[in-house]
C-alpha cells in the first residue's frame, strides 16, 4: 500500500516549473512521474494550476499544485493499493470536485496518477507497458517526427506548427527511428546549403524562416529523398497545423502570415486538398480551430477518406468532445495527451471511445517536456500505434524514442511494429 506521496516543483524543457510526484509503498518501492506542459494549449483542456505569483518564476510557479499533492492527495492516498488505478483516479476527481480539475490542478492529479501506475508496475516486477497491456495486444508505434517547427514553438518560422515525417513503410521501430534521424540530418544539410539558420524550436525541429508554408513542405520532402527514403511508400508526411493559434474569432477567418492570406474554413480546406494532392501527406492535426465544428465536418467530408484528421485542441483527450466528434463526423483520429484530461484512466477512456468509432489514435508529448518517458510505455501497452514526441533531437524528446528502443529489445521477436496497420482504418 501507499505510505507517502511527495510533490516537488521541478523544471521542464523550456525552463518553466512543473510538477513531479513520488509515490512510496510499504514494500519499499518508490516511483515518480513528471508532467509536461503545452504552449498551444486548447481552451477546453483541464486546468494547469499555476501560482500566478509574480515573485516566483514570473507567475509560472507550481507550488500550489505541489502543496495539493502533499497536503490533500497524499494523505487521502495513504493506505491504498497502487493496483487500484481506476478507483484512485476516480477518487482524485471526486476530491477535486470540479469538472476541469481546477481546484487541485490537473498537473497535481496527473503527476500522482502516473506515479501510482509506475509504483504498481514496479510492485508487480514488470515494465509499465507490460503492466498496462495486461492480456491485450501490444505494438511499437509509428513515430511522427516533428523535424520542422513553426507557430508557437518557434518565432519567425512557418504559420504551421509542425511538419512531420512518418516512417510508416519500414519493418521495425528501430528502422523507423534511424529513418527519422537520417532525414533530420539531411534536412539540416539542406538548410545549411541554402543559407538558413540552423536553430531549433521547442520540439527539436529546425525553425528556418522560409517564405511560405509550402516551402517548408517542399524542404521536408527533399530531406526525405536526400536521405534515400521513398516518399509515399516508406515515409509519409504529417502536419500539425494548430489552427486555433491563427484563427481570428472576430472575423471567423484563418490568418496565415507566411502566405499573406486570410482564409475561411472552406478556403483553408482547399489549401490542404491542394497540398494532399501534391505531397504524400497522411495526417493533418488541428487543421481547423478548436470550436469550428462545422468546418471540421466539411474537412472530414472532403479529406477524411484518405487523410488522418487528428483532433488535438478540438478533442482535448475528453470523452464528451470525442463523442461529439463521432456524432458530427468531425475528426477521424484522436490525439492522447494525458495532461489535457488529468488522469491515466481518463486518457485510456478517450482511447477506448475513439476506438469504438474505428478511429486512429496518436499518443503525444507536449511542447514543454521532461525526462519522463511514461508516454512511450502507454503507446506500446495500449497498442496506440502512433506516437508524436518531437524531433529525433533534444534529450527530452529522444528519451521517449530511446525508451521505445529498450521496450523493443525487451519484446524481442514479439516486437511488432505498427507500421501500416496504424492507418488500416483509413483503408489506404
Ligand atoms: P503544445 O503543442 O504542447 O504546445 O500544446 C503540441 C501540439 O499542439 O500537439
Ligand atoms: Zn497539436
Amino acid at each position: 500500500t501507499v505510505t507517502s506521496v511527495q510533490g516537488r516543483e521541478v523544471l521542464d524543457s523550456r525552463g518553466n516549473p512543473t510538477v513531479e510526484a513520488e509515490v512510496r509503498l510499504s514494500n519499499g518501492v518508490a516511483a515518480h512521474a513528471l508532467v509536461p506542459s503545452g504552449a498551444s494549449t486548447g481552451s477546453h483542456e483541464a486546468v494547469e494550476l499555476r501560482d500566478e505569483d509574480p515573485a516566483s518564476f514570473g507567475g509560472r510557479g507550481v507550488r500550489r499544485a505541489v502543496a495539493n499533492v502533499n497536503d490533500v492527495i497524499g494523505p487521502w492516498l495513504a493506505g491504498r493499493s497502487p493496483l487500484e488505478q481506476a478507483s484512485i483516479d476516480e477518487g482524485m476527481c471526486v476530491l477535486d470536485g470540479t469538472p476541469n480539475k481546477g481546484r487541485l490542478g490537473a498537473n497535481a492529479i496527473l503527476a500522482v496518477s502516473l506515479a501510482v501506475s509506475h509504483a504498481a508496475a514496479a510492485s508487480e516486477g514488470v515494465s509499465l507497458w507490460r503492466y498496462l497491456a495486461a492480456d491485450g495486444r501490444v505494438s511499437l508505434p509509428v513515430p511522427m517526427f516533428n523535424i520542422l517547427n513553426g507557430g508557437r514553438h518557434a518565432s519567425n518560422s512557418a504559420d504551421i506548427q509542425e511538419f512531420m515525417v512518418l516512417p510508416v513503410g519500414v519493418d521495425t521501430f528501430s528502422d523507423a527511428l534511424r529513418a527519422g534521424a537520417e532525414i533530420y540530418q539531411s534536412l539540416r544539410s539542406l538548410l545549411r546549403a541554402d543559407g538558413h539558420n540552423l536553430n531549433v524550436g521547442d520540439e527539436g525541429g529546425f525553425a528556418p524562416s522560409l517564405p511560405s508554408n509550402r516551402d517548408a513542405l517542399e524542404m521536408v520532402l527533399r530531406a526525405v529523398e536526400a536521405a534515400g527514403y521513398a516518399p509515399g511508400r516508406e515515409v509519409y508526411l504529417g502536419l500539425d497545423v494548430a489552427a486555433t493559434e491563427f484563427y481570428d474569432e472576430a472575423s471567423g477567418k484563418y490568418v496565415l502570415d507566411r502566405e499573406g492570406a486570410t482564409l475561411d474554413s472552406g478556403e483553408l480546406i482547399d489549401l490542404y486538398e491542394d497540398w494532399a494532392g501534391q505531397y504524400p501527406i497522411i495526417s493533418i492535426e488541428d487543421g481547423l480551430s478548436e470550436d469550428d465544428w462545422a468546418g471540421w465536418s466539411a474537412m472530414r467530408d472532403r479529406l477524411g477518406a484518405t487523410v488522418q484528421l487528428v483532433g488535438d485542441d478540438l478533442l482535448v483527450t475528453n470523452i464528451s468532445r470525442i463523442g461529439r466528434s463521432i456524432r458530427e463526423l468531425a475528426s477521424n483520429a484522436v490525439l492522447l495527451k494525458p495532461n489535457q484530461i488529468g488522469t491515466l484512466t481518463e486518457t485510456r477512456a478517450a482511447l477506448d471511445t475513439a476506438r469504438t468509432a474505428g478511429w486512429g489514435a496518436v499518443m503525444s508529448h507536449r511542447s514543454g517536456e521532461t525526462e519522463d518517458t511514461t508516454i512511450a510505455d502507454l503507446s506500446v501497452g495500449w497498442d496506440v500505434r502512433q506516437i508524436k514526441t518531437g524531433a529525433p533531437a533534444r534529450s527530452e524528446r529522444v528519451a521517449k524514442y530511446n525508451r521505445l528502443l529498450r521496450i523493443e529489445a525487451e519484446l524481442g521477436n514479439a516486437a511488432a511494429y505498427a507500421g501500416k496497420s496504424a492507418f488500416e482504418y483509413l483503408g489506404r
